[in-house]
């Protein structure tokens, strides 16, 4: 049996009981410092503000914002790596950086403050989510320079946990630390969760048998249909985090266990807009479009306006004040155009969670045989009860629902147990295998 979770209501922040008029005065004054801070010490910002005809003193207002210029991940490139910082480095008491798969990493840094404000957000988030004081909190982020790992652990630590600081990898020796220590909440991405849960079932361990009561999840997208697998495969809440490190790290915005409705964007350190991605244009609340952030408190790394990338709309608050994003969509680069049809993985992802003999480990397969046209191949395995028979139907039903409800022709491999390649972290979705043009 699920556990209520639901915080009490004593339990949380004054702010996150402050009115909107309330909130929008926070904004405004710190959005104002924000952007005054920046221009006086960043010689990007200042660069930009310029270039742009704007001054920190023309924004009188929160909708002054929409005259600032972007920030995308190039700038932050070109300024690698310690250039965008508002504090001397000797102030900056850590950095993160984020893969840099492509061209250069893009680095970020926290003075001390920063770094008790994010684990306090942490732990605001975890609360949220149904983590309590006194909980032991498995985390099976990476820890390094990626931020979900630390994030992570500051928080729970902040929120007044045990924490059992794991970090990803060795599957087998994560289900041993979850049946020898009992924790109560696992902090993971899902595609990792999901590896873990084949790990409980291949050690004969039935996964809903645990002591985890909650999944706090997050790092890449997953749909709600991901949520009902994994809270009826596990039996617990499971809950999203989002955030990136350009912006703090884990702990932007978060779901609350008691409406899991999309998540709350913590409004008292971060200004959300939606915008039009190709134009630039702001788009009102409840449009779909590109998350654009802007940080109202951070010190060392600020910024103005981030480009997200992540596609979502913005959402009237529910179980808190502040505004909610919807589940991410998925990334604008992560976007597939298959002969004129945009789609993402996550719409594959809630298609093949309705066949059941398919399990959601899967890959999009991109590629171009003979011919100018492309292809795409799910590759998606079979569950470990499905038989062969089940296969083939699954594979004619995954393509026909990909086909009338996304409305374009692929092929779908169905694999083995174990077929998919596992992640430690962030699951690839998307292989591009299509030579360059
Ligand atoms: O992934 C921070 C994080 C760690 C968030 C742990 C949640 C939990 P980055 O490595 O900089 O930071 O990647 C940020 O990951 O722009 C999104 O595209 C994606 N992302 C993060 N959280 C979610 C989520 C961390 N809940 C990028 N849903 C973001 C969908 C997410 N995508």
């Amino acid at each position: 049996m699920v556990q209520d979770r639901t915080p009490r209501p004593d339990a949380l922040e004054p702010v996150e009981r402050a009115s909107t008029d309330e909130l929008r005065a926070l904004q405004l004054q710190r959005l104002r410092a924000t952007v005054r801070r920046t221009y006086d010490h960043v010689r990007h910002y200042r660069g930009a503000f310029d270039a742009a005809g704007v001054h920190p003193d023309d924004i009188t207002e929160l909708a002054d914002i929409a005259t600032l210029p972007f920030t995308t991940k190039s700038d932050l490139r070109e300024n690698y790596p310690f250039g965008m910082f508002a504090v001397p480095r000797e102030e900056v008491s850590r950095v993160h950086a984020s893969s840099g798969t492509t061209g250069k990493a893009t680095v970020v840094g926290y003075t001390a403050g920063d770094i008790t404000t994010w684990a306090h957000l942490m732990a605001r988030s975890l609360r949220a989510g149904g983590v309590r004081p006194g909980d032991r909190v498995h985390v099976a982020y990476g820890y390094g320079l990626f931020t979900g790992g630390l994030g992570a652990h500051y928080g729970a630590e902040a929120l007044g946990c045990t924490v059992i600081p794991v970090s990803g990898g060795m599957t087998e020796r994560q289900v041993t630390l979850i049946r020898d220590f009992e924790p109560d909440a696992i902090l993971v991405t899902p595609s990792y969760m999901l590896a873990i849960i084949d790990e409980l079932e291949r050690q004969g361990v039935d996964p809903a048998s645990t002591s985890l009561r909650v999944g706090v999840f997050g790092a890449e997208p997953w749909t709600n249909d991901m949520r009902a697998e994994m809270e009826r495969r596990l039996d617990l809440h499971a809950v999203d985090i989002y955030g990136l490190s350009e912006v703090m790290g884990p702990g932007v915005a978060m779901e609350c266990v008691e409406t899991k409705d999309g998540l709350h964007v913590w409004e008292d350190h971060f200004y959300p807009e939606i915008i039009d991605p190709i134009t630039g244009e702001v788009l009102p609340d409840g449009q779909q479009g590109e998350l654009v952030l802007t940080s109202l408190t951070k010190e060392a790394m600020p910024v103005i306006r981030y480009r997200t990338r992540d596609l979502t709309r913005l959402l009237p608050g529910t179980a808190r004040n502040v505004r909610r994003i919807e589940k991410i969509t998925g990334r604008t680069d992560d976007m597939i155009i298959l002969r004129g049809v945009n789609l993402f993985p996550t719409q594959i992802e809630e298609l093949i969670l309705q066949v059941p003999a398919l399990s959601p480990h899967f890959q999009c397969v991109l590629h171009r045989e003979e011919g100018p046209m492309d292809e795409m191949t799910v590759r998606v395995e079979r569950r470990m009860d499905a038989t062969d028979d089940d296969a083939e139907a699954a594979s004619t039903g995954l393509r026909t629902l990909i086909k009338n409800i996304i409305g374009v022709s692929v092929a779908v491999r169905v694999l083995e147990p174990e077929g998919v390649e596992r992640s430690a972290g962030k699951m690839r979705r998307v292989i591009d295998q299509r030579p360059a043009r």
